[in-house]
């Protein structure tokens, strides 16, 4: 099924089965509320037939509302066995999503068989983005629209960017594989709409949401962290409970230097809609 490889997709696979079951929840429910203003911008008719290209959960694809009564439908298509589980079996009332298996890189679909895909939260973590919008815009009709949305890393709090450098400093000593650091500016808007229009898209808005939220201590806010993605999961998973507890309390010092700020993290998100010619 994967055409596309990098030892960093293994790495990936493992964190969504452990994030599955925790990825709806997670971070008060961020994800969900980004999903549902991706798929409001998505705009889908129910006459027409939807992709949502690294649908993990679904959250995305049961809210495209493309209606098999109308001869439309929606579907899911995503790596991770873990995700689509939970995309299939959390199915709200109503939903007539499909899913399958499918490497975003390499889509087993028809040309031109699509009006609308979507890429809720994918660009960041595809070893070739630009391979997989290709794809994207080659499945799509002409006059189709993609829908995307990315994290914006640089709106991230002082606390997370305090944590985050430990991280690093901690992390220099192990041999994880990681992507390039360019992919954490994809959610910056102009990245977005640089990244669209080089795939040949056109006609590119973006718009922005930020959610705040914060823990209430050191270890909440190290089993949240865990669940941004990969990377961290992969780190701090090395951590014996004794290293683990001396990290925690490494975050407790750095998040006691803050003062009211401490603990407080954001979601903050870039949404782009464009048009295939
Ligand atoms: C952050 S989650 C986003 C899930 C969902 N789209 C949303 O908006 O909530 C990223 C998803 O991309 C999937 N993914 C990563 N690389 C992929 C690839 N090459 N092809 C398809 N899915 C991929 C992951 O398995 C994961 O489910």
């Amino acid at each position: 099924m994967r055409s596309v490889t990098h030892p960093y997709i293994e790495q990936l696979l493992d964190f969504y089965v452990w994030a599955a079951p925790l990825y709806d929840a997670s971070a008060g429910g961020a994800h969900d509320r980004a999903a549902d203003r991706l798929a409001e911008l998505a705009a889908v008719e129910p006459h027409e037939h939807a992709l949502d290209a690294g649908c993990g959960t679904g959250l995305v694809t049961h809210r495209l509302g493309g209606s098999p009564a109308h001869g439309g439908y929606a579907l899911g298509v995503d790596i991770s066995d873990a995700m689509l589980h939970v995309a299939r079996a959390d199915r709200p009332a109503g939903s007539g999503a499909v899913f399958a298996p499918m490497d975003a890189h390499d889509l087993v679909l028809r040309d031109a068989t699509f009006d609308v895909v979507t890429m809720g939260q994918l660009l960041p973590y595809l070893v070739s983005p630009d391979v997989a919008l290709a794809e994207a815009g080659r499945v799509l009709r002409a006059g189709g629209r993609i829908a995307v949305s990315c994290q914006r890393r640089s709106l991230c709090t002082a606390a997370e960017a305090r944590f985050f450098a430990i991280l690093e400093e901690m992390g220099g000593g192990f041999r994880i594989p990681r992507l390039p650091d360019y992919h954490d500016h994809f959610g910056e808007p102009w990245a977005l709409q640089a990244l669209l229009e080089q795939a040949g898209f056109e006609r590119v808005s973006t718009t922005q949401m930020v959610i705040g939220n914060h823990t209430p201590d050191a270890k909440a806010w190290v089993d949240l962290m865990m669940q941004a993605g990969p990377y961290p999961h992969a780190l701090l998973s090395l951590l014996q409970p004794a290293g683990r507890a001396r990290f925690e309390q490494r975050v407790a010092a750095a998040m006691e230097e803050l003062g009211e700020t401490a603990y407080t993290y954001h979601r903050a998100f870039t949404f782009a809609v464009a048009r295939r010619p």
